[in-house]
């Protein structure tokens, strides 16, 4: 898997590098601004942002949340993802499906997550988080014990965190951190409605693999 570094706000992120940008996708881009929510602290304190607040971290091309999106359109539905071709077509998926309850960020998650209010937050979705398969590259997954407790902190009461991985390691990763979170509970669990089967489940179908979907609640 090759990687690029990336400077996002305060931390170091490391991404996969993936496919060119198309000029569909970079048409969309231009109108980033109407979409774009720099900093969590304005979820509080603008009218923009009617609860409840819905967020997930690393859209990849948008097609989970654009779903999620329309059947909660009462829910302000925010993605953070830094690959800026999937912020362009998350974009015209709004704008095609004339959807107005969707923001975006293309900061790091951790870092994004981070500058929300504690207790705010109704439903957090990671859906196939990379990977970083290699024992040495483990530590850049985004699933750790620090991301872990800041969910916890972020969510309302009964608030929901839904995940899916389809790498046994990860998936192990993700039990072991929720584990130890004393004020969260939950564990594996049949695929949300809002997850649409993507790429990933194919994928996995064809290789033998099983995809792991977990739902966790703030107790
Ligand atoms: C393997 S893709 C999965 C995409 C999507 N969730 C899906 O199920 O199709 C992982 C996504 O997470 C994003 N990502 C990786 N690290 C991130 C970070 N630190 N903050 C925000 N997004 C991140 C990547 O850019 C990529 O779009």
């Amino acid at each position: 898997m090759k990687a690029c570094k990336l400077f996002s706000g305060e931390k170091r992120v490391y991404v996969r590098q993936r496919g060119r940008m198309t000029k569909a996708q970079s048409h969309a881009l231009e109108r980033f601004a109407e979409y774009e929510i720099t900093d969590g602290s304005q979820i509080l304190s603008s009218f923009d942002y009617q609860e409840p607040i819905a967020i997930e971290i690393g859209f990849g091309m948008g097609h989970s949340l654009v779903r999620y999106a329309a059947m909660n359109p009462e829910v302000t539905c925010i993605g953070v993802d830094v690959y800026l071709p999937g912020i362009g077509s998350l974009i015209r998926q709004c704008e095609v499906q004339g959807l107005d309850n969707i923001r975006i960020s293309n900061r790091d998650g951790n870092s994004f997550l981070n500058s929300v209010g504690d207790k705010s937050i109704e439903t957090i979705m990671v859906f196939f988080p990379d990977p970083w398969p290699k024992k040495r590259h483990s530590k850049r997954r985004l699933v750790n014990e620090e991301f872990c407790s800041c969910i916890a902190r972020k969510l309302k009461q009964h608030g929901n965190v839904y995940l899916a991985t389809d790498s046994i390691q990860y998936a192990n990763q993700i039990e072991a951190v929720f584990e130890r979170q004393s004020d969260m509970s939950g564990g594996k669990s049949d695929r949300p409605s809002a997850r649409l089967e993507s790429h990933y489940d194919t994928r996995s179908q064809r290789l033998g693999n099983e995809v792991i979907d977990f739902a966790y609640f703030k107790k």
